[in-house]
């Protein structure tokens, strides 16, 4: 099972979005058995809260479930999954310090518009003191990454897939 953790800094807006997009889009295509992930926030703001409720409408307008309470980034999280996707490079230093903190090495670590095709810019912005367009257009973001990030899946483990 390959797995995949998605980290913004809340985990209230962006990464449990990402989370639940990735799981549908798994599900459609069957991969269930190769791939599931989770996601968490390099803070610890919001442990233990439902995603914004922006994040849900977005996501139930787009006919997504969302099942996710926030956590916090931890220790075990290095040494669990295989691929860390991060929201935006403010994200990606975070996760550096916790990983230096917790005196391992981080080498599986990507921004998550780096698998987008013809990305306009690196990062998916901060929703989280905008308007309801924001949460529409880390949306779309988030979709287009995500074919694009399974793709690679499928490129680089060739079992995905395959009974
Ligand atoms: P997220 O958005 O990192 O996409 O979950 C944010 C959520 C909460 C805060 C910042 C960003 N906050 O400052 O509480």
């Amino acid at each position: 099972m390959i797995k995949v953790l998605f980290i913004c800094l809340g985990n209230i807006c962006r990464s449990p979005l990402a989370e639940a997009l990735f799981n549908h889009k798994i599900k459609q295509k069957g991969y269930e058995d190769y791939l599931c992930c989770d996601s968490c926030g390099t803070s610890d703001y919001h442990i233990g809260e439902l995603p914004d409720e922006r994040t849900m409408a977005s996501a139930s307008k787009n006919g997504i479930k969302i099942n996710h309470r926030g956590r916090q980034l931890n220790r075990t999280d290095f040494r669990d999954f295989d691929y860390l996707i991060a929201m935006d490079d403010s994200n990606i230093l975070n996760i550096k310090q916790a990983a230096d903190l917790h005196k391992t090495t981080v080498n599986n670590l990507f921004l998550m518009r780096s698998f987008q095709k013809n990305a306009a810019f690196s990062e998916v912005p901060d929703p989280y003191y905008g308007g309801v367009d924001g949460f529409q257009k880390v949306y779309e973001i988030l979709d287009s990454s995500l074919d694009g990030f399974i793709e690679s899946l499928e490129k680089n483990h060739p079992e995905i897939g395959q009974k």
